[in-house]
């Protein structure tokens, strides 16, 4: 599910219907003209040539990424940057002669990185303006203490910028806004209590900055909220009770990386939409409500680095491909079967979860689409070959820290795998040449022995074994 979809699904139609409307392309409204001229001549550097069907004496209204909706004003402003190409984007900054487009609606200058300057002012004199997508630039400084005065505003990306200071309270007053978007900038102070008036809210995301504080009890009117991402901030305290309100319609819940404490609530087990619950890193400790078994949706469940005790409830969604419960206080025993019977898992994390059984005995129903597995720091024996055998399109395998006895020269594994680490077990026999094609690789304090295959491998990937020898260890005496 990629947050950001529904924003672009929007000015993608837009943009469609825009092609399809009768547009004067005859004339532009000088003042337009002139507002886009003056944004042009701020870019320094367009590279791949955006902006080159913009000159004079053309009606704007043609220009690339410039649609006039009916008559001869600019209504839409759309020019995205290449995320993954940045030398492709545009460099500068934004003209405020942008404010002489009185009739502008959308403004879209997202994913160009280098577009810099202090937060565009302009936009609060533009009085129809309802999309700002303005994310991942290089834009910084405070937030208008005045942003509530965009009453029109439906939806505001400034994700991925260097933003500074607090959320301004007048935040409060934008309650048309379905989308607030202030992910990843360096926003500090706490969340303003006044959100709780945005209620056509669908997606509040605010991770990623220097937030603080308790999350405050603002959800019980939000009754549109489809994600809420608060991850990577420094929250504390419990979770608010009327986080529960959203069950009808949550989708994603993303916690992960504060400082959150307490046990996690049993009303998350009637979120029956919920499809991604991301809580790792946090400090939630007891244990894991049993109505946790009526997730029949849920697609990805991060509650790894925490301090959960117990046994962990049978699960009977089918639809987990994500699963990561490492590095809590967990007893498990064994893998659970619900677990082993999952018919399309792509990661599997299980580190230190207290699970004693033997790999041979793990058989899971799927293994076609594992992709990552972490099973480090159990007391797990027997061997990995049939597991590493069927995996077929493997990147990763960790199970360091087990009781693992194993012929590592009898080892195969897929051509896919990049990471392996095997070290703190009872491996013996010689490494196999299969290891050449990985990238990285742990197989120190084993019992193998030997002449090593030529790698590029530092000598900490094998050592404390029992006799190994040759490149980057110490010669082989032959
Ligand atoms: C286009 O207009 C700008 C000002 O709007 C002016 O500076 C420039 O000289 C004009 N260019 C041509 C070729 O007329
Ligand atoms: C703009 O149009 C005027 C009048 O039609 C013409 O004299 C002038 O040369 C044109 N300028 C450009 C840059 O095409
Ligand atoms: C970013 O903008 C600056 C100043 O406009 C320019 O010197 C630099 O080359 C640009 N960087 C990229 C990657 O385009
Ligand atoms: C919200 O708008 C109202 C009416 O314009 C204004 O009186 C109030 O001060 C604004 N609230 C904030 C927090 O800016
Ligand atoms: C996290 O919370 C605990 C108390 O629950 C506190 O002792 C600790 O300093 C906090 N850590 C950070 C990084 O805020
Ligand atoms: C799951 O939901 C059903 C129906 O809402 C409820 O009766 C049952 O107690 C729930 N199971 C658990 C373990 O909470
Ligand atoms: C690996 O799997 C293939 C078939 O997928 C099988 O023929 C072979 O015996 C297996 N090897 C091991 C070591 O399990
Ligand atoms: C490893 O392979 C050799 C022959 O290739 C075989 O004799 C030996 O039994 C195998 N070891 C294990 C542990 O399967
Ligand atoms: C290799 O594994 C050992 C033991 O698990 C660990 O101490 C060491 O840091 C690891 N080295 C690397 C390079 O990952
Ligand atoms: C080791 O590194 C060198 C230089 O990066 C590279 O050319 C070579 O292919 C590498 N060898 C192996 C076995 O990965």
């Amino acid at each position: 599910m990629n947050y950001f979809s529904f924003t672009h699904f929007i000015f993608a139609v837009i943009i469609f219907l825009q092609c399809f409307s009768p547009t004067g392309a005859t004339t532009c409204h000088p003042d337009d003209e002139a507002g886009l001229l003056a944004f042009k001549s701020g870019i320094t550097q367009d590279p791949s040539g955006m902006l080159s069907s913009w000159k004079n004496n053309t009606s704007c209204c043609s220009w690339n990424g410039v649609s006039c909706v009916s008559g001869d004003r600019v209504t839409v402003l759309s020019l995205l940057g290449f995320l993954k190409k940045p030398v492709r984007s545009l460099s500068g900054t934004l003209s405020p002669s942008l404010a002489k487009l009185q009739y502008l609606e959308v403004i879209s200058l997202g994913g160009h990185r280098n577009i810099t300057g202090p937060f565009p002012q302009f936009l609060l004199r533009l009085p129809k303006i309802k999309y700002v997508n303005i994310e991942n630039n290089n834009l910084y400084g405070p937030l208008p203490a005045n942003i509530g005065t965009l009453s029109q505003l439906e939806d505001l990306t400034l994700r991925g910028n260097k933003f500074t200071g607090p959320i301004p309270v007048s935040i409060s007053n934008l309650s048309r806004l379905t989308g607030l978007f202030l992910g990843d900038n360096l926003l500090t102070g706490t969340i303003p209590s006044g959100i709780a008036n945005l209620k056509l809210l669908q997606n509040l995301n605010l991770g990623g900055n220097l937030l603080r504080g308790t999350i405050p009890n603002i959800f019980e009117s939000l009754t549109q909220l489809k994600f809420l991402e608060l991850s990577r901030n420094g929250f504390s305290g419990r979770l608010p009770p009327s986080i529960s309100s959203l069950q009808p319609t949550l989708l994603v819940l993303s916690l992960s990386q504060n400082n959150l404490s307490g046990t996690i609530p049993d009303y998350i087990s009637s979120f029956i939409k919920l499809e991604n619950l991301d809580l790792s890193k946090n400090r939630f400790s007891g244990a894991v409500p049993e109505g946790f078994a009526n997730l029949t949706n849920i697609y990805t469940l991060d509650l790894s680095h925490n301090l959960l005790t117990g046994s962990f409830p049978d699960l009977i969604a089918q639809t987990i491909q994500i699963l990561d419960l490492s590095y809590n206080q967990f007893n498990l025993e064994t893998i659970p079967d619900w677990v082993t019977s999952l018919p399309s898992m792509s990661l599997l994390k299980l580190a230190k979860c207290g699970i004693k059984m033997s790999l041979d005995d793990w058989k899971p129903a799927e293994t076609l689409y594992y992709y990552y597995i972490d099973l480090s720091n159990n007391e797990i024996s027997g061997s990995p070959e049939w597991l590493l055998n069927q995996t077929k399109y493997l990147l990763e395998f960790r199970a360091a820290g087990n009781k693992l006895r194993f012929d590592m020269g009898n080892l195969t594994f897929a051509k896919t795998l990049k990471t392996l680490d095997l070290s703190k077990n009872l491996a013996f026999g010689m490494v196999t040449e299969m290891v050449t094609g990985l990238q990285r690789l742990n197989l120190s304090r084993n019992h193998l022995c030997g002449k090593l295959p030529v790698t590029n491998f530092t000598a900490s990937a094998f050592a404390g074994n029992d006799c190994l020898c040759g490149s980057p260890l110490s010669p082989c005496l032959v």
